[in-house]
């Protein structure tokens, strides 16, 4: 058992993460591979092998608006779990949105799929609600709006495929994302107010996430996101055992 976790953990995992040069990414990298789990990282871009590859994982270059689910499945094969923490990026238009955060989302569940990967934990974004049904919210830029209908997209085909018990899904919705230091502290709740937490938090709480992996409901777990006072694997914790699976 790993000192100070919230839940028994047993073994070693291994984790295919895509999106891994990104920022999120590479923090929760290192937190996996220092604790001595396997992490393959999935990169788009050749000049960041050097770096995806000196935070401890074994890197593969594929470009997830190119590849098709066989090649992407073929990268993924042997993981416990798949994290989505890819994105288009601020730089992008609504047509990246797509691109990226719906349709490289689902593809990685394709190939999750395909390759008997069961364990799926979407990064997905605080605000998708406000997009739900077809609604298009007040007073917000025409490229976020998509960028929120692709994230919603996202999670409503993966929590389908966790309704009919094709992957165990969790949707983490993190509020706005900063580069300051880790607090180790979150609020972790179906529904929180708006905030912003550290990524550093959220690379936490993505382990977390993935060693309570036995607890996911059928169905799936949707989990919203900030900064705030309880220390991260006892919020994990208290989420694994209020949803009454087998911790670990
Ligand atoms: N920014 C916020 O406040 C906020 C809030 C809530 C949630 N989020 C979400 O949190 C997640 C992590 O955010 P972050 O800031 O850590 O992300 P990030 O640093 O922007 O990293 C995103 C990664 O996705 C990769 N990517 C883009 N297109 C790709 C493709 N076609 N194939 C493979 N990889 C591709 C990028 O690679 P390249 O470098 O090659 O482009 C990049 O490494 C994202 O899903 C984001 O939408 C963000």
């Amino acid at each position: 058992m790993r000192a100070g976790a919230g839940l028994p953990r047993f073994g070693a995992v291994h984790v295919a993460i895509a999106g891994a040069h990104g920022k999120v990414a590479r923090l929760l990298t290192r937190l996996l591979t220092e604790r001595g789990d396997e992490v393959t990282g999935l990169v788009r871009d050749p000049g960041h092998v050097a770096d995806v590859t000196a935070d401890g994982a074994r890197a593969v270059v594929v470009d997830l608006e190119a590849a098709g689910a066989a090649e992407v499945a073929g990268a993924v094969r042997g993981a416990d779990a798949v994290v989505f923490a890819a994105g288009a990026g601020p730089g992008s238009g609504a047509a990246r949105k797509d691109t990226v955060d719906r349709a490289a989302a689902v593809l990685l569940a394709d190939a999750a799929e395909l390759a008997g990967v069961r364990g799926y934990l979407l990064v997905s974004s605080f605000g998708v609600d406000a997009v739900r049904g077809g609604a298009t919210p007040e007073g917000v830029d025409e490229v976020f709006v998509a960028y929120l209908r692709a994230k919603l997209a996202a999670e409503e085909e993966l929590l389908a495929r966790a309704a009919s018990g094709r992957l165990h899904v969790t949707v983490l919705r993190p509020g706005g994302l900063t580069d300051e230091p880790p607090t180790g502290r979150v609020h972790l709740e179906r529904s929180v107010e708006r905030g912003s937490v550290p990524r550093a938090d959220v690379a936490a709480v993505c382990v977390e996430l993935l060693d309570a992996a036995a607890s996911v409901p059928v169905g799936g777990r949707l989990l919203e996101l900030v900064g705030g006072e309880e220390p991260a694997g006892d919020a994990v914790a208290r989420v694994a055992a209020h949803d009454g699976g087998a911790a670990g």
